[in-house]
């Protein structure tokens, strides 16, 4: 498995993400501290070394620090700013003293949650602006027009979604003239909704899937990257087991263990390979900031899982045999 992305219009992404909503010191009102600031470059410096050169933030990561964090790198170091892909976020509202925590994707919002997040990470131009949720009172005209202005004062290069389905993202395109590239939303073994929904047309359990039908076909017929969060199970299965584990998670945990033997691997990678195996081209965001775990996640590459041990882990996983 090569290295290299699958994102048709950023070639140049590597199929890692780094997923940056663990910098900055925390979800809290203090400020961030300058080992905040050593954090983020150490994280930053061992990603490119590694092949990792895109970088996932949103405006609401540790209430904008993790932005800060990162600009205050770039700042140091100009140079990585052509090294690095960087995305972010806009269109959910939350501070520390919030009394709503609310979505909103209209024109001033978005106008003015863009220019601070390019303020705070010290670039002119976002990579990638993504849309973090569907704001419901969103209207369309007005948000694609503000879209287009910000996009022609070059605000941003590339529009995406998160966590947004099929309709969502036809509906929102068909107001756009340049293209969504890429959707993210939250995909891994132990929230595999999107491979669930496509093996139980036509059964009760199918319709409890969070996952919309059709979401990943459109994605791949529209040339929209798929984007995984979550895509560790925040450590459940290689480390971080809940506190009373479902038979279903510590039988996961043994199986990747096992696997990792097998692949002369580790957990998190396999766990990772068992995504990037999906032919539809998977881009995963990892989110840990522990340098030994990411280093771990960057031998996902290396791995090429049999198509049994594809369904033996899904299946494990999802604690019951395929239909
Ligand atoms: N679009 C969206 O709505 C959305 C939502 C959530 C997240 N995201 C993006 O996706 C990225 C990843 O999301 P995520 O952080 O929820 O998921 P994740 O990558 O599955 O989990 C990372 C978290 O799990 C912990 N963890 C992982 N493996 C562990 C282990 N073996 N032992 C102990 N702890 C372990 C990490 O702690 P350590 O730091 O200690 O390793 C970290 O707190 C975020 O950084 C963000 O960029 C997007």
């Amino acid at each position: 498995m090569s290295d290299l992305a699958i994102n048709e219009y950023f070639p140049e992404s590597s199929q890692l993400v780094y997923g940056c909503m663990g910098l900055g010191g925390g979800w809290n009102p203090n400020g961030y501290e300058a080992k905040d600031v050593k954090q983020a470059q150490e994280i930053i410096e061992t990603c490119l070394a590694k092949g990792i050169n895109t970088f996932d933030l949103a405006d609401i990561y540790t209430f904008g620090k993790a932005e800060s964090v990162v600009g205050e790198v770039l700042k140091q170091q100009p140079s990585l700013r052509n090294k690095m892909i960087i995305q972010s976020k806009v269109g959910i509202k939350l501070t520390p003293t919030h009394d709503v925590k609310s979505y909103d994707l209209s024109p001033v919002w978005i106008k003015s949650a863009l220019e601070a997040s390019l303020k705070r990470l010290q670039v002119e131009q976002l990579d990638v602006l993504f849309l973090h949720r569907p704001d419901p009172l969103m209207d369309l005209d007005d948000t694609a027009e503000m879209l287009t202005n910000l996009q022609k004062q070059g605000k941003f290069k590339h529009l995406a979604v998160s966590n947004m389905h099929a309709a969502q993202i036809a509906w929102i395109q068909s107001a756009i003239d340049f293209p969504i590239i890429a959707n993210q939303i939250e995909m891994s073994l132990a929230h595999a909704d999107f491979v669930e929904e496509s093996i139980t047309t036509n059964m009760k359990e199918g319709c409890n899937s969070g996952f919309p039908r059709g979401t990943l076909e459109f994605c791949e017929q529209q040339s929209v990257q798929l984007q995984a969060w979550g895509c560790l199970a925040q450590g459940m299965y290689s480390g971080n087991l809940p506190d009373n584990p479902s038979q279903a998670q510590l039988a996961t945990e043994k199986l990747l263990k096992q696997m990792s033997n097998r692949y002369s691997s580790n957990p998190n990678a396999i766990l990772l390979s068992w995504l990037m195996k999906h032919p539809i081209g998977i881009q995963p965001v990892i989110g840990s900031t522990n340098i030994d775990r990411i280093i771990q996640c960057t031998h996902a590459n290396k791995v090429e899982l049999s198509r049994e041990d594809w369904y033996l882990l899904f299946e494990t996983a999802r604690g019951q045999e395929v239909p």
